[in-house]
C-alpha cells in the first residue's frame, strides 16, 4: 500500500489514505504522518478497525497517554480510552461523555499542561449532525492586523472552567481546576510556526483593566473562528481524526438523540504553552 496525503482544507487537514493502523505503522511512514500533523493540524484516516490496543499503540508513539479526569467514562480495561457516546447502560446511566464541548475549545486548556493530541475514533454515528468543526489557529494567528499581533504579543489569558463549561464537572472534579495564565499567542515547539491560543475557557485577559480584556476578548471571539479557517469534518463509522490542540480550536455540533453517536478517544500529554 502507498500512503497518500490529500488536504482538506486551505488552512487546516490532511487526509491520508493507504494506511491500515491497526497494524503498527513503519518507521519512514510514521516521521511523514508525524510531520504532517504538527503542519496541518488535522489528520483524518478513513476505514479503519482499530481495536483499543490498536487505537492506544498508536497515539503512544506521539508521547505519553493522559487518563481523562472524567474517570467514569473510561473504557473498560483500557483506562487510556475515554469514551463519547449517548448510549446508557441497563439503569439508565450514561456511559459515555454525551457532549464533548459544543463551543469552540482546545482540550482542558484550564490546566497547566494542557493535551497535545487527541484521537477520535468514530464506532456508531447518526445519519447526520454530530460533525466536528476545526479552527486553524495558525491561519487566525497569520490573519491578525498588524496592530492586533503587537497588542497581543506578550499578553496572557486566564483558563478556567466558568457557567457555560462546568456543568459535566462534579464539584470535587471542579475544585482541582483553579485557572491558569496561558500566553495568547504561542509558538508551536516542533514547526515553530505561532498560533493564536484561546477557546471558550478564557475568562479574561490578564493584567490589562477590565474594558480593555472585554474588548480583545470580543475582538477575538469573533476572529479566531472566522469561517475561513475552519475545516467541517463529517464523521463516517471507522474515521480516526486526530488533532493538534496547541494550533486548532475545535467545536462539537449537535445531533438527534434518537441516534447513537459513539467514540473512542485517546489524549496525548502536551507541555507548557509558550
Ligand atoms: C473532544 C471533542 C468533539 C466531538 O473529544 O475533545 O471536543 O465532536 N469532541 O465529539
Ligand atoms: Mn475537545
Amino acid at each position: 500500500m502507498t500512503m497518500t496525503m490529500t488536504n482538506l482544507h486551505d488552512h487546516v487537514g490532511a487526509e491520508v489514505a493507504g494506511v491500515n493502523l491497526s497494524h503498527p505503522v513503519d518507521d519512514t511512514s510514521f516521521a511523514d504522518i508525524e510531520q504532517a500533523f504538527y503542519e496541518k493540524s488535522v489528520l483524518v484516516f478513513r476505514g479503519q478497525d482499530l481495536s483499543p490496543d490498536a487505537h492506544i499503540g498508536f497515539s503512544r508513539r506521539f508521547g505519553p497517554l493522559e487518563v481523562h479526569i472524567l474517570h467514569q467514562y473510561q473504557l473498560d480495561g483500557h483506562p487510556e480510552v475515554l469514551v463519547l457516546s449517548n448510549k446508557t447502560d441497563a439503569e439508565g446511566k450514561a456511559i459515555g461523555l454525551v457532549d464533548a464541548g459544543r463551543y469552540w475549545h482546545t482540550d482542558v486548556s484550564f490546566t497547566e499542561t494542557p493535551s497535545m493530541g487527541s484521537f477520535l475514533y468514530a464506532v456508531e454515528i447518526p445519519p447526520k449532525g454530530g460533525d466536528t468543526l476545526f479552527a486553524s489557529q495558525f491561519a487566525a494567528y497569520d490573519a491578525l492586523p498588524k496592530e492586533w499581533k503587537s497588542r497581543l504579543g506578550g499578553l496572557k489569558a486566564l483558563h478556567g472552567l466558568n457557567k457555560t463549561t462546568a456543568p459535566k464537572f462534579t464539584d470535587a472534579q471542579l475544585a482541582l481546576v483553579k485557572g491558569v495564565a496561558h500566553p495568547l499567542i504561542r509558538t508551536h515547539p516542533k514547526t515553530g510556526r505561532r498560533a493564536l491560543y484561546g477557546g471558550v475557557f478564557v475568562d479574561k485577559i490578564l493584567d490589562v483593566s477590565d474594558t480593555e480584556s472585554d474588548d480583545i476578548l470580543s475582538f477575538l471571539r469573533k476572529h479566531w473562528a472566522r469561517e475561513d479557517f475552519v475545516y467541517r469534518h463529517r464523521w463516517q463509522v471507522g474515521d480516526l481524526v486526530m488533532w493538534d490542540n496547541r494550533s486548532i480550536l475545535h467545536h462539537a455540533t449537535p445531533f438527534d438523540g434518537q441516534y447513537i453517536r459513539h467514540m473512542h478517544r485517546t489524549t496525548v500529554e502536551g507541555e507548557k504553552p509558550v
